[in-house]
């Protein structure tokens, strides 16, 4: 492994380097077992002799055979907890079987106002339209959600520790977050951060309990244990299953299950990860904080903390039921995958990039904010079948919107063929012009050109 490369949405801090190595694998597996399918045809004709031997997707190995599997998915995205490689996953199952997404406007619905169905695109009011699967980042408002998404859809969503989640949020939001531009690093903040916050000022948000915020919780209530036994209370019913950033393989294990998925709809390489600067990786760590300020930071989000904890508990419960050692066998089985696809699609064994130096501006990530996202790029000479499978698995979230959203809305794309100025009426290309060759802060190039909120298509993207 790079030991430069920082997974950080996934760091788990006791287990650095294993963790490491282990979630590039995870995020090269899970894009393989989605072209399972394709491999088994076209794989030992494209590659001399590959070192594993295929398993057709229908095989039980890769599919669930007995169960059907589950088309209305809702997944409530949360800010730095490797979501955007959990949205990957379910836009390209989606794409695969012609599904129909609810997608934003721009890249997000109205974040972070509350979550209104008006945000869809091509809302025509409640169960107009049979919507399949809905993952963009909203503030979640479960009574418009339900007026958009199936009786029946499956609700999930995924935590990670408030500490790792602070110096994320802290690396990627520090511009935007009045509260963080105020201090003079994250140690600085965490020691004392009542001295730099106030509530009233936008975009502070990112700075103290955003997982409470983004499940649409009152994320500047004061701590009591009867407030975090509502707020978990609340989430309980409206979630079917919560993951957890820090276990990604067991979590897409039982996600996998829990929506009678095949193997390779949950195998992902991981996207959307950051470089960490130098200094930050020496320390234990990893954000170079003490225990101190890692206790204060806790208290901080007490809500988020206690949020976590909770389903912590929640998680491994599910683990138990589903059976220690079927997880075991079933993470193995989930990282050997990762591996073997990461062998077929990327190059340079699946190391990520800076975007900088990826030429192909389909997989190329959109940068956001002072933070290096990382890339990856594909084996050259695959063939068709096998490429476009692995594209898939790589396509950096931007990106894969603006497909799916010229697939869904096709009139539009083909009336905007003559003028690519004009390509998407959210400004892609636009976009795409300033962040050519260096990263172009994503949030601040980008504006909607109509006018359907104050965040609409802006800010931050993650
Ligand atoms: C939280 O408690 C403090 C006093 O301890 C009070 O001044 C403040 O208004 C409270 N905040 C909220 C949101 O209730
Ligand atoms: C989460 O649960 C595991 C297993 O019970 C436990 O070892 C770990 O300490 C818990 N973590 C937190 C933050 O509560
Ligand atoms: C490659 O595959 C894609 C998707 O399977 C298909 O749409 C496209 O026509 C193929 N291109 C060629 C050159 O075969
Ligand atoms: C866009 O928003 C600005 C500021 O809220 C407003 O002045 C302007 O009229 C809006 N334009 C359109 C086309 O709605």
């Amino acid at each position: 492994m790079d030991g430069r490369m920082q997974r950080l949405k996934l760091r788990v801090p006791r287990v650095g380097p294993l963790w490491k190595a282990v979630l590039v694998f995870l995020a090269v597996a899970v894009a393989g077992q989605l072209l399972g399918i394709f491999f088994s045809r076209s794989m030992q004709a494209a590659r001399p002799q590959p070192s594993l031997s295929f398993t057709s997707a229908n095989s039980p190995e890769l599919s669930l055979g007995s169960c059907q599997p589950q088309t209305h998915v809702m997944f409530l995205k949360t800010h730095k907890t490797a979501s955007s490689t959990v949205l990957n996953m379910l836009y390209r199952f989606g794409e695969e079987r012609g599904l129909r997404f609810a997608l934003p406007l721009g890249y997000q619905f109205g974040y972070p106002l509350p979550f209104n169905a008006h945000r869809v695109k091509g809302y025509q009011g409640p169960h107009v339209m049979e919507y399949n699967i809905m993952g963009n980042h909203m503030r979640f408002n479960k009574v418009e959600v339900e007026k958009v998404m199936p009786a029946d859809t499956f609700y999930f969503s995924i935590l990670r520790d408030p500490v790792a989640l602070a110096e994320s949020s802290y690396a990627y939001y520090k511009v935007v977050a009045p509260a963080f531009k105020r201090a003079k690093g994250l140690a600085d903040f965490a020691s004392n951060p009542q001295r730099y916050y106030d509530p009233r000022l936008r975009n502070n948000h990112y700075a103290r309990n955003l997982l409470w915020f983004d499940f649409g919780l009152d994320h500047n209530a004061n701590f009591s244990e009867r407030l975090v036994k509502k707020g978990e209370a609340l989430v309980h019913r409206a979630f079917n299953l919560i993951l957890l950033s820090e276990y990604f393989d067991e979590s897409m294990v039982l996600l996998r299950h829990a929506l009678c998925w095949p193997l390779d709809s949950v195998v992902s390489f991981s996207l959307n990860a950051r470089k960490q600067d130098a200094n930050k990786r020496k320390s234990d760590k990893g954000s170079g904080l003490t225990e101190g300020l890692r206790q204060k930071l806790r208290e901080w989000n007490a809500l988020d903390w206690h949020l976590y904890v909770a389903f912590n508990v929640t998680f491994w419960e599910k683990v138990r039921r589903f059976g220690k050692a079927r997880m075991a066998m079933e993470v193995a089985k989930l990282r050997t995958r990762r591996e073997f696809l990461a062998r077929i699609c990327l190059r340079d064994g699946g190391r990520p990039v800076e975007a900088s130096r990826i030429r192909d501006k389909a997989i190329r990530p959109f940068q956001s904010g002072p933070v290096k996202i990382l890339g990856y790029e594909l084996q050259p000479g695959l063939d068709n079948a096998t490429y476009q499978a692995c594209l898939r698995m790589i396509r950096p979230e931007i990106q894969y919107k603006d497909l799916l959203d010229a697939h869904q809305f096709p009139r539009q794309i083909a009336i905007a063929r003559g003028n690519p100025l004009r390509l998407n009426p959210q400004g892609r290309a636009e976009h795409k012009r300033t962040t050519v060759g260096q990263g172009v802060t994503y949030g601040m190039s980008l504006e909607p050109s109509r006018n359907t909120s104050l965040e609409e298509g802006k800010g931050p993207l993650r």
